[in-house]
């Protein structure tokens, strides 16, 4: 592993090892596509839920349900998005040039939250990357005036890789380092989020004037000719 040698009689090093990557992207046409999107996924769950309830969770069909040109740009984006933040996680691992990509859409869902509601603390199966888009939520300034919730009222929260070590909960300030465990992302409409499918992560409670609304995914990504394992396996 490069850095790994230690360096000459004297000195020392750290090496940071397994950080977290996880990437931020922003919908140049949200306004346009936004209100649209909203009325059409409020039909959606009509269908489903015809009494609305604090959640709803739709099927992970979207991408066979809406035909819309603008919806048709909006997946081009997460598509491009993916690729963007995928190839820059990579960098290191992938033999240079990086290979050519396709990336597979396994399944995109919406999720509609308000009254207090939340989707507890979760992973994503079968899928390497996932992502999650703000459709709509209260403004930033009416968001964290809810008395009770704050700051983090609606909120998706991400818990880091140290966190399960925090369990024994010693604290000192030899791990201080550890106890920053998760980080709480705030809903922006036209935000997209791409994070690790194996990263838990949690949609913390949410009350405001209008729904909670976020699009989810999940993808694959694989080389566009050959296999995608870049080592074999080792003789025993
Ligand atoms: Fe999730």
């Amino acid at each position: 592993m490069p850095g790994a040698v230690p360096g000459p009689a004297g000195q020392q090093s750290l090496l940071s090892l397994w950080a977290t990557p996880l990437g931020v992207h922003r919908w140049a046409r949200a306004q346009e596509l936004n209100p649209l999107l909203a009325r059409v996924l409020g039909s959606l769950r009509a269908v489903s839920q015809p009494q609305p309830a604090p959640f709803f969770a739709s099927e992970d069909d979207l991408l066979e349900r809406i035909r819309l040109p603008e919806w048709q740009d909006f997946v081009r984006f997460v598509v491009d998005s993916l690729h963007a933040t995928v190839a820059q996680a990579n960098r290191a691992a992938w033999p240079q040039p990086a290979p050519a990509l396709q990336v597979h859409l396994r399944g995109m869902w919406f999720q509609v939250a308000n009254q207090g509601a939340s989707h507890d603390v979760h992973t994503h199966g079968n899928c390497s990357w996932s992502g999650v888009y703000c459709v709509q939520v209260d403004e930033d300034s009416v968001r964290v005036a809810d008395p009770l919730l704050g700051e983090r009222n609606g909120v998706t929260r991400f818990y880091g890789p140290y966190f399960p070590h925090l369990g024994g909960a010693h604290a000192d300030l030899g791990n201080a380092y550890l106890q920053s465990a998760h980080v709480d992302i705030a809903p922006l409409p036209g935000q997209l989020i791409v994070f690790p499918s194996w990263l838990a992560h949690q949609a913390m409670a949410y009350r405001g004037e209008r729904d909670r609304i976020i699009v989810s995914f999940n993808a694959s990504v694989h080389a566009a000719q050959g296999g995608d394992r870049l080592r074999g396996y080792a003789a025993a």
